[in-house]
């Protein structure tokens, strides 16, 4: 491929094993903004280094899963490498043999996330690995995977966007405040976007506006913070999204979103999703333990009916653990129902995203969803990203909607 002129930094994370001043480190650790070409300085270095010190040795080449690990790393470098060196691809196998100036060795590919990686990794002795994205694997995983690596010379190579700071993998390999940290041998190269000079202003300020709130502290400024206060903190604010005396224009598609409870609450949503925008006009919430009753999928369909009352539905999202109300309302067949795409951190990123860019908005008698705005709250003590589920009804009827319909609308998104 041709590259832009590498930044000193991507040069640096590529070649460190060949400095006067690096080469003695056991490990490399690059985190910090996306973009910002850790994974192609790294990948090219992993097969440089391992080629120019070994032959007929393993290596390991690990993503979050296999498929996500050839879609950004194998079939890329393909190209990265072409001219370079000789890759013979075996992908259907998962793994590739490398070779240059009569070395050959073999690199596998594993997935942190995937079940059959796991058995597989102990089985093997390695002379080197690079864990892309290393922060979106269990532990356990990656201890094993290093435990592996005995061959003499053997080095780890880590790459990863920030996650919370009190992930498991910034305590042990990035924080340098931390004891464990403190015991490895290992470089730490902080990224940004403009460390990858390929990067455009104008691209660089589409990823900007991409993220807000925990997410723009990750992944545009590199920082490692953990997810605490109001979920939607300031970013969802009632004198910019909430809208006065809304009439939707001839060509509004409408929607309901449920989020679906029995002794919790239960929260429906009517929308109006325009050329530009999208718009809550009316809720539906019912909320059985504070009134002493609860409803019957029966009485929740009426509800239902009513909420939509003269408006032509295109689909019912509903949350996919509802088994029982999504049989009730298919069997009236009035309305096409889907089940919701439930991921609820990349959910919230989704909301965050619509809010600061102007395409969702609410009617000011969403006053359910107005008054969980207002308390809906990250777990602190979790030690993961993880909300606390109070408050959370309209909340998620909301997440269920943005995430399964309007981020493909809105953000073109696919899957
Ligand atoms: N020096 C460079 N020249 C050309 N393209 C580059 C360069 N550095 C990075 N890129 C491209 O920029 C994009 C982001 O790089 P990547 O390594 O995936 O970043 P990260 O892993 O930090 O998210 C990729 O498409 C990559 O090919
Ligand atoms: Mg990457």
């Amino acid at each position: 491929m041709m590259y832009t002129e590498l930044s000193p930094k991507q040069l640096q994370s590529m070649l460190w094993w060949s400095q006067p001043d690096t080469k003695n480190y056991d490990a490399i650790v690059c985190d910090g903004s996306v973009r910002s070409g850790k994974t192609m300085s790294m990948t090219v270095g992993f097969v440089l280094w391992s080629m120019k010190n070994f032959n007929n040795e393993n290596f390991v080449f690990c993503g979050k899963t296999i498929d996500s690990l050839k879609r950004n790393v194998i079939t890329p470098m393909q190209k990265w490498l072409e001219g370079v060196v000789k890759i013979k691809v075996n992908l259907s196998r998962n793994f590739i043999d490398i070779s240059l100036n009569g070395h050959s060795n073999r690199y596998y590919f594993f997935g942190g996330k995937d079940e059959s990686s796991y058995q597989l990794i102990q089985s093997i002795t390695l002379a080197g690995i690079l864990l892309d994205e290393v922060a979106l694997m269990p532990k356990s995983f990656v201890e094993q995977a290093l435990a592996r690596c005995s061959v003499n010379g053997s080095k780890l190579w880590f790459n990863c966007n920030p996650d919370s700071s009190e992930h498991w993998f910034f305590r042990e390999w990035v924080d340098e405040n931390s004891e464990k940290t403190k015991n490895k041998n290992r470089l730490h190269l902080h990224f940004t976007m403009d460390d990858n000079f390929s990067l455009s202003d104008e691209v660089k300020q589409r990823y900007e506006r991409m993220y807000s709130g925990v997410f723009y502290d990750r992944y545009i400024l590199g920082l490692w913070v953990l997810a605490e206060g109001l979920v939607y903190g300031t970013a969802f604010r009632k004198e910019r999204h909430i809208v006065e005396n809304y009439t939707p224009s001839d060509n509004a598609v409408y929607y309901v979103s449920v989020d679906y409870g029995t002794l919790n609450p239960c929260s429906m949503g009517l929308w109006a999703v325009e050329k530009d925008r999208a718009v809550r006009i009316k809720e539906y919430y019912y909320d059985g333990r504070r009134k002493s009753v609860q409803k019957t999928d029966e009485e929740y369909y009426s509800a239902l009916e009513k909420l939509v009352d003269g408006f032509n539905i295109k689909n019912v999202i509903v949350d996919p653990s509802a088994a029982s109300f999504i049989t009730t309302i298919k069997k009236h067949g009035k309305f096409s129902v889907r089940k919701a795409r439930n991921d609820v951190l990349n959910g919230i990123r989704t909301i965050m995203n619509l809010l600061d860019n102007d395409r969702l908005f609410f009617c000011a008698n969403c006053k359910d969803t107005i008054r969980e705005f207002a308390l809906y709250r990250w777990d602190e003590k979790s030690g993961k990203d993880a909300v606390i589920k109070e408050n959370d009804h309209a909340m998620d009827d909301l997440r269920y909607f943005c995430y399964t319909v309007l981020r493909r609308i809105f953000m073109n998104e696919e899957g």
